[in-house]
């Protein structure tokens, strides 16, 4: 499929930052900056802000996720939050698997594709994080590793329930570093997990999926990005806490 004829989704992921007054601010300023966005906009605050944004979002084209969710339905795990919690608060989204969360917290394959599983059986749209460390990259593994993260987070999802992912390539040397894939290594990389997914699903589905690209994208550096076959969007972090930088990230997607 042509890349026209996907939606290009820019999410902006919060991370540990804001507060609930500092998030209706941010949003207040950037509602009206993004208001006619013709791609997907989605915002991941922190969970604490949730219900604020969803708030403050409710009536307009922009929607709202989270930046994980456990694998239970509810039970005995002390700090969690249920996938179907979320998605009873109006959230939408929920953004699965991020290097951070493989970093500092434990998170494996195994466990990436048991949250993916809830986050669909509970009713939300997955942002799945894929991406090889630096070392990785320099051993020349960079296509073994995308399509190691891409087929187990994968396990169990039908054909279906694709229509409700959208992949992140998000090259762990490149998050918050200020150091960002080149054009051409982030379109190599969205298209071997383009053909990856094909080999699983077929070329159809394969053509339908919006893969974003991840890591230091910001207003300046949006557009060469953007404009290359197999990056259908971007999941932006520092750059998504400022209104007009995020903004322009909206609006070099909009094209
Ligand atoms: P960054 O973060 O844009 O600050 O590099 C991207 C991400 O971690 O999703």
């Amino acid at each position: 499929m042509n890349k026209a004829l996907r939606p290009a989704v820019i999410a902006g992921n919060w991370k540990m930052n804001k507060t609930r007054p500092e998030t209706k601010a941010l949003l207040n300023e950037l509602l009206p900056l993004v208001k006619d966005a013709t791609c997907q906009v989605i915002v991941c605050p922190p969970f604490t802000c949730l219900e604020t944004a969803v708030s403050a979002l409710a009536g307009t084209n922009i929607k709202v996720g989270a930046q994980n969710c456990h694998w239970a339905d509810n039970g005995a795990f002390t700090g969690e939050v249920s996938a179907g919690m979320l998605f009873e608060m109006g959230v939408s989204h929920v953004i699965i698997g991020h290097s951070e969360r493989r970093q500092y917290f434990g998170e494996t394959d195994e466990t990436v594709n048991k949250r993916v599983r809830a986050a669909l059986d509970a009713g939300l749209g997955v942002i799945l994080c894929v991406g090889e460390t630096l070392s990785q990259r320099e051993c020349e593994i960079t296509g073994d590793i995308l399509a190691l993260q891409t087929k187990i987070a994968l396990m169990g999802v039908t054909g279906k329930e694709l229509g409700r992912i959208v992949i992140a390539y998000e090259p762990v040397w490149a998050i918050g570093t200020g150091r960002t894939a080149t054009a051409e290594q982030a379109d190599e990389a969205c298209g071997g997990i383009r053909g990856v997914v094909a080999g699983l699903y077929g070329d159809s589905a394969a053509g339908g999926l919006a893969i974003q690209y991840g890591g230091s994208m910001n207003a300046a550096n949006a557009s060469e990005l953007l404009g290359r076959p197999h990056v259908d969007g971007g999941l932006i972090g520092g750059a998504s806490l400022k209104p007009a930088d995020f903004a322009a990230i909206v609006a070099a997607a909009c094209q």
